[in-house]
């Protein structure tokens, strides 16, 4: 079986929008920018966001690079949260690539400050994880932190992800430090199964009791 990229269901393809508790969740808009800027610029945000924009004009060019894979949640008609689904190319052996491309997706989540601490990113992160799985279909989800950003890997945990990688040393953070970076991932299977043998439910050592 080969895989059309040209074919693999996008973002606005889903129906939109989609609800959780306390959450309205749609695709980014390029006018999103100007309303996520006056939070998403604090630098306890930006401790860990992989850019850092140097200004507003910077943010929005940034934000319009990335509006494929970006949405975002709304919280009382305001945007809280926003995050991404992107889809990568898992690894593969160079012949059978067009099979394996799409089948991986990328997630992350930024929360406004001002609404954290309140369960709201790990309801939207296992927002995104449903949206992977049930709307792009895809068959395998990952995650990466520094390790140092506790919160993150927290939700991954409590979203049913499986550590899978810690990295010793592995990434440069912008203070000059070397960080150790985890990945996290699950797959679809496990998704629509946890209790399935292997699964992140079973796992042991899988760094709840860190
Ligand atoms: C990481 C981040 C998204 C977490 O968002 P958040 O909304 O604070 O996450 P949650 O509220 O779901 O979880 C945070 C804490 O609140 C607690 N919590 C969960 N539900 C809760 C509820 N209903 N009421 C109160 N607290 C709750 C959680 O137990 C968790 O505490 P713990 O980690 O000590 O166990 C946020 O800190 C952020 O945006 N950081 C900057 C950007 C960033 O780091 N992004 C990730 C890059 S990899």
């Amino acid at each position: 079986m080969t895989t059309d990229a040209t074919q693999q269901t996008r973002l606005d393809d889903l129906s939109w929008p989609q609800r959780t508790d306390r959450l309205e969740i749609r695709p980014g808009r390029p006018e999103d920018a100007a309303a996520i800027w006056p939070w998403y610029r604090r630098p306890e945000v930006q401790e860990w966001t992989t850019v850092l924009p140097t200004d507003e004009a910077a943010h929005q060019e940034r934000w319009l690079e990335l509006l494929d894979s970006s949405v975002v949640g709304l919280h009382e008609d305001e945007i809280i949260a926003v995050g991404k689904i992107h889809r990568q190319p898992p690894w593969s052996q160079a012949d059978v690539a067009a099979q394996a491309r799409g089948l991986e997706a990328e997630l992350g989540w930024v929360l406004d400050p001002a609404h954290q601490g309140r369960g709201l990113g790990t309801e939207f992160a296992a927002a995104l994880l449903e949206i992977a799985f049930d709307g792009l279909d895809v068959r395998r989800v990952q995650a990466v932190c520094f390790a140092d950003n506790t919160a993150s890997w927290r939700i991954m945990e409590r979203i049913g992800m499986r550590r899978e990688a810690w990295e010793r040393e592995s990434s440069l953070h912008r203070s000059g430090r070397w960080l150790d970076a985890l990945t996290y991932a699950l797959l679809a299977s496990e998704f629509y199964d946890p209790a399935a043998p292997g699964g992140p439910a079973g796992t042991p050592g899988d760094g709840a009791d860190d």
